[in-house]
């Protein structure tokens, strides 16, 4: 079989999601030609959101397995599809559904706070979600002496902590990529381009944070780019933020602090994928009803709570 070329993929995705009238969500880490063939792009709290209020019966997720499933989750009259249900987020399925109920029984007064970035048996089990746009104001609903056990991600934990100043219990999982950024990667950036202003996830180690001028999700950054009146920036998430700032036209200058910004899962769903998908109707994300409904409570609360 001939390969289709891009452009040919492209406008073969168009015609057919026109057809059959599918609304594409991406995440800011696709690749370039996605987020330009998306319907809407945004980071993952919004992507919950944008399937919530998406209009017609199927969605196409192009991102990890847990952003298509938490649109499973929130929509349980509308098809979801993916076209890669292999691409899932290591530090996502680095805690099981045990690990918090033994710590729900040593600390039987604690409220689980779990990152969007776990699979539905995690949500199912926490009494709400956040993401890296709200974690701070999720944390603050909840008086100061109340025992949080946020999950999985220690550096988002331990970034919120310092930023609110209080304790937080927190499993130690990382993003294998946002950790892979050093202080040193930075000090080299920094070193070859003066006065840049610095961006920073906090999936990010705190080492890094307290260098600094901005801390926020994949959209948070986006937006601090295009309103600053800087022009200089180095960036310390995954790179596929960059297209979408430069899609703005803005004109910023933009640095990666490390070269080792590429999620290969967020990476490995293509246009060739995504036509597949919706040439098949594959794969379709179906959550049991039971996990489904408690996980949709810690969802919808993160979206009444953190919006
Ligand atoms: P955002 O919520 O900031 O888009 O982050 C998602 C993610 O997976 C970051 O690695
Ligand atoms: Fe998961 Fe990190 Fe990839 Fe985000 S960048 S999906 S947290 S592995």
């Amino acid at each position: 079989m001939i390969k289709k070329d891009e452009q040919q993929l492209i406008q073969a995705i168009r015609n057919l999601k026109k057809e059959k009238s599918i609304y594409i969500i991406a995440h800011y880490y696709q690749r370039e030609a996605i987020q330009d063939i998306a319907d809407f792009v945004g980071d993952s709290y919004s992507m919950a959101v944008a399937a919530k209020q998406s209009p017609g019966n199927i969605i196409l997720v192009a991102g990890v397995d847990f952003m298509a499933e938490s649109a499973a989750i929130l929509c349980p009259d509308k098809m979801v599809l993916s076209p890669e249900p292999l691409a899932t987020c290591p530090m996502a399925n680095s805690i099981s559904a045990a690990d918090v109920l033994a710590y729900k029984e040593q600390h039987p007064d604690s409220i689980i706070v779990s990152y969007v970035n776990t699979p539905a048996e995690i949500k199912a089990v926490s009494d709400i979600c956040c993401t890296s746009s709200n974690a701070e104001k999720i944390i603050n609903r909840f008086p100061q002496e109340t025992n949080i056990y946020f999950i999985p991600d220690q550096n988002l934990a331990v970034n919120v902590a310092h930023k609110l100043g209080r304790k937080l219990d927190y499993f130690a999982s990382f993003c294998p990529i946002h950790a892979r950024v050093t202080k040193e990667d930075l000090v080299k950036q920094q070193e070859a381009e003066p006065g840049a202003m610095f961006a920073v996830h906090p999936e990010c180690g705190p080492e890094l944070v307290a260098m600094a001028d901005y801390c926020g999700s994949t959209a948070g950054i986006i937006n601090y780019v295009l309103t600053s009146p800087a022009d200089k920036f180095i960036i310390a998430t995954e790179c596929g933020v960059i297209h979408a700032i430069n899609k703005a036209n803005a004109n910023k200058q933009l640095f990666l602090a490390s070269e080792d910004l590429i999620c290969p899962n967020m990476k490995s769903i293509t246009l060739d994928k995504i036509l597949y998908s919706i040439e098949q109707m594959q794969t379709i994300i179906t959550v049991p009803e039971n996990i489904r409904v408690r996980a949709a409570m810690a969802l919808e609360k993160m979206i009444a709570y953190g919006s």
